[in-house]
């Protein structure tokens, strides 16, 4: 695409789409969801889809990808504030059918809520729409290098490069948590449909490893190589190196 808000809209209206279909065929459309700066053009555009009454979350669930480990869903830069100040807010979405990882779990407990998280997603049928973004390391979710194809969510450990890209939003290198709770590769490789979205120059290299490159874990994005449905959604700067 010649840019981010074409790609979003695009990518918007086909998920406006499918939400209907799934809807009128009597079951609620589960949507697996992403924060960090990429999709904000994108869900900018599914509000305004909303707004003009062509698109209704009434009959939709979602599932995030991943959270802090650490930080209150008060805290701003937690993943849950992030969706709410972002979509949620704006959206008529019912605050039961609404996924997060649980930042401040209790390490004692922390298994228990990750199986408990997957099991959530099987007893909703699996994830109909999967968004990605991709980091630099070329995790999706936070699923790092060296993370196996068949990973399930669980608590990873962000990659420093990672932590780099988060540190000005969270005002320095030292704020950033260390920890996440991530859906795993074998998670999302589940979804029926996979839209991953990158935007600008700092993303061309990792996008070609991922599409270009072999499949493997040390790029957690190119086992979507093997994924019967997934399609990236790419600005030309993103596409560059293509
Ligand atoms: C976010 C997530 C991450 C981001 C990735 C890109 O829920 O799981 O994989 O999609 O780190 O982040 P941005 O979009 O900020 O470049």
């Amino acid at each position: 695409f010649p840019d981010r808000t074409e790609a979003s809209r695009t990518l918007a209206l086909e998920l406006a789409a499918l939400i209907r279909t799934i809807n009128e065929s009597g079951r609620p459309a589960v949507l697996g969801l992403a924060t960090g700066r990429t999709p904000l053009p994108f869900y900018g555009e599914l509000i305004r889809l909303h707004r003009e009454g062509q698109l209704s979350f009434a009959k939709v669930i979602t599932f995030n990808l991943d959270e802090y480990l650490g930080l209150p869903g008060n805290h701003p830069e937690s993943y849950r504030a992030f969706m709410r100040r972002e979509l949620f807010d704006h959206v008529d979405i019912p605050a039961e059918n609404l996924n997060i990882p649980d930042g401040m779990v209790p390490p004692e407990a922390l298994e228990a809520h990750c199986a408990a998280y997957e099991e959530l997603i099987r007893a909703a049928g699996g994830i109909d729409f999967q968004l990605l973004g991709i980091g630099r390391t070329g995790h999706i979710g936070f699923n790092e290098p060296g993370s196996p194809r068949g990973s399930r969510t669980r608590k990873v450990e962000l990659d420093p490069i990672t932590r780099q890209d988060a540190a000005p939003a969270f005002g320095g290198l030292e704020n950033v948590p260390e920890y996440a709770i991530s859906m795993g590769c074998g998670t999302i490789l589940e979804a029926r449909r996979i839209a991953l979205l990158a935007w600008g120059a700092a993303k061309a290299d990792i996008v070609k490893e991922a599409l270009t490159g072999p499949v493997t874990d040390q790029v957690s994005a190119s086992f979507l190589q093997e994924h019967q449905d997934a399609t990236f959604y790419l600005d030309a700067e993103a596409g560059s190196k293509l």
